[in-house]
C-alpha cells in the first residue's frame, strides 16, 4: 500500500467537517485505490483553542502554515482557512513545493484562480476547488466534465444560503434583522455577513461559474452586484401574494457572442423551479445546447456537505498522485466575449 501524507490549513466549519468525515474517506480511498492517507499536520491560528472534533491519532496541530506547506513528506494540502492574502501565499508556497492543493476558498479562486491554475500547471501539481461554489452541490466538476462536449448558454443561480434564508424568512413574516440573526445562528453566514447580503459572495461564485461555463474571466466591476439590504419584508410578501418569489439571482448568459451578467434581487415567478429553492438551499439552473434546461439544488454550505466536496477532490487528487499524472485544475478553454451588465 502506498501512503500519502496530507496537511490541512484551517480547522473552522469546513475543516471540522473534513475531520468528521475523514475516517470514512480514508477507508474508501484505501479500498478503492489501495492508498493509505495520513493527515499528519493541521495548521490552526489558535493552538490552545478547544476543538469540537477528535483528530486522527497521527495528526499534529501546528500554528505554522510553513510547517505544513514546506513539509517534504506532505504531498497534498487542503486549504480551508479562508482569507485572501494569507491563503494565497500558502497555496502558492504549497504548489511551488510540488504539492497538490484542494481549496474551498471562493474569494481567492474568483479573484486569483487563473494565476493559481497557471502556477499549478507550471509546477505539475493539481488544484481542485469543488467546495468553493454551492458547497454540497457538485456543480463545478459537472460543468467541466459533463458539459465538455455541450455548449452552455445560460447559468442562473441562487448561490448564497444566507441571503436566500433571509428572503425566505421575510416572505414568511420575519423582519430583515431577525432573519439575519437566525441565518448566523444556523452557521451559514460568513463571520462578517457583509459579503452575503451585499451580493459580493454571490458575485465571487458567479465569477467561478462563468469561468467554467463560458471560459470567461468575469470581474467584480463587470458584475457590480446589487445586494438584498434594501429589500423589505413587505416587498417579499407582496411579491409572494402575486405569484413571485424574490431571490438574489446570479445570472450569466450568452447571446450572439456576447455575455450578459448580473447579481441582483429578482422577482422569480413561482412557475419557475428556482423560485422553490427555499431557506439555506442553493440552486443552479443551466441551459445548454444539447441538454436544454437542468436544475441542480442542494445545500450550498454547511460543515459536512462542504467537507464532502473537499474529500471528493482529495480522492481525485490522490488517484492522480498514484498514477503520476498531475498538472491539472478545474478549468475551461478561455474565451473573451464582450460583457454587458444586465442590472445597470
Ligand atoms: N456564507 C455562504 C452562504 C457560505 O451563506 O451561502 C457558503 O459559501
Amino acid at each position: 500500500t502506498t501512503t500519502i501524507q496530507v496537511g490541512m490549513l484551517g480547522l473552522g466549519t469546513v475543516g471540522s467537517g473534513v475531520i468528521t468525515r475523514w475516517p470514512q474517506a480514508v477507508t474508501t480511498i484505501e479500498e478503492t485505490q489501495g492508498i493509505q492517507l495520513q493527515l499528519t499536520k493541521v495548521a490552526v491560528a489558535h493552538l490552545a483553542r478547544a476543538r469540537q472534533v477528535p483528530l486522527p491519532p497521527e495528526t499534529h496541530l501546528t500554528d505554522s502554515i510553513t510547517a505544513v506547506v514546506a513539509d517534504p513528506q506532505i504531498q497534498l494540502v487542503i486549504e480551508v482557512m479562508g482569507t485572501l492574502t494569507t491563503a494565497k501565499q500558502a497555496i502558492v508556497a504549497a504548489l511551488t513545493h510540488g504539492k497538490s492543493v484542494i481549496t474551498a476558498n471562493k474569494d481567492l479562486i474568483a479573484t486569483a484562480g487563473q494565476e493559481l491554475i497557471a502556477l499549478a500547471r507550471r509546477e505539475h501539481c493539481d488544484l481542485f476547488y469543488e467546495a468553493s461554489v454551492a458547497g454540497g452541490i457538485p456543480i463545478l466538476r459537472t460543468l467541466t466534465d459533463s458539459y465538455a462536449t455541450d455548449t452552455v448558454q445560460a447559468v442562473t443561480g441562487i448561490l448564497n444560503g444566507t441571503a436566500n434564508y433571509i428572503l425566505s424568512a421575510m416572505t414568511a413574516g420575519q423582519s430583515y434583522d431577525q432573519a439575519l440573526t437566525a441565518a448566523q445562528r444556523a452557521g451559514y453566514a460568513e463571520s462578517d455577513p457583509t459579503n452575503d447580503v451585499s451580493g459580493l459572495d454571490t458575485t465571487y461564485k458567479l465569477m467561478i461559474l462563468g469561468q467554467l461555463a463560458f471560459g470567461q474571466h468575469l470581474t467584480r466591476e463587470q458584475i457590480r452586484p446589487v445586494g438584498i439590504t434594501t429589500v423589505t419584508a413587505a416587498q417579499c410578501q407582496f411579491a409572494a401574494q402575486h405569484g413571485w418569489q424574490i431571490k438574489l439571482l446570479a445570472q450569466a448568459q450568452r447571446h450572439a457572442d456576447h455575455l450578459y451578467c448580473r447579481v441582483a434581487p429578482v422577482a422569480v415567478p413561482t412557475t419557475q423551479i428556482l423560485s422553490q429553492v427555499q431557506g439555506v438551499q442553493n440552486g443552479v439552473a443551466i441551459r445548454s445546447q444539447a441538454i436544454g434546461e437542468s436544475l441542480y439544488t442542494g445545500p450550498g454550505a454547511g460543515s459536512t456537505a462542504t467537507a464532502n466536496s473537499v474529500l471528493n477532490d482529495v480522492l481525485v487528487a490522490t488517484r492522480r498522485l498514484q498514477q503520476g499524472v498531475r498538472g491539472t485544475a478545474l478549468s475551461a478553454p478561455v474565451q473573451q466575449l464582450p460583457v454587458t451588465n444586465l442590472a445597470a
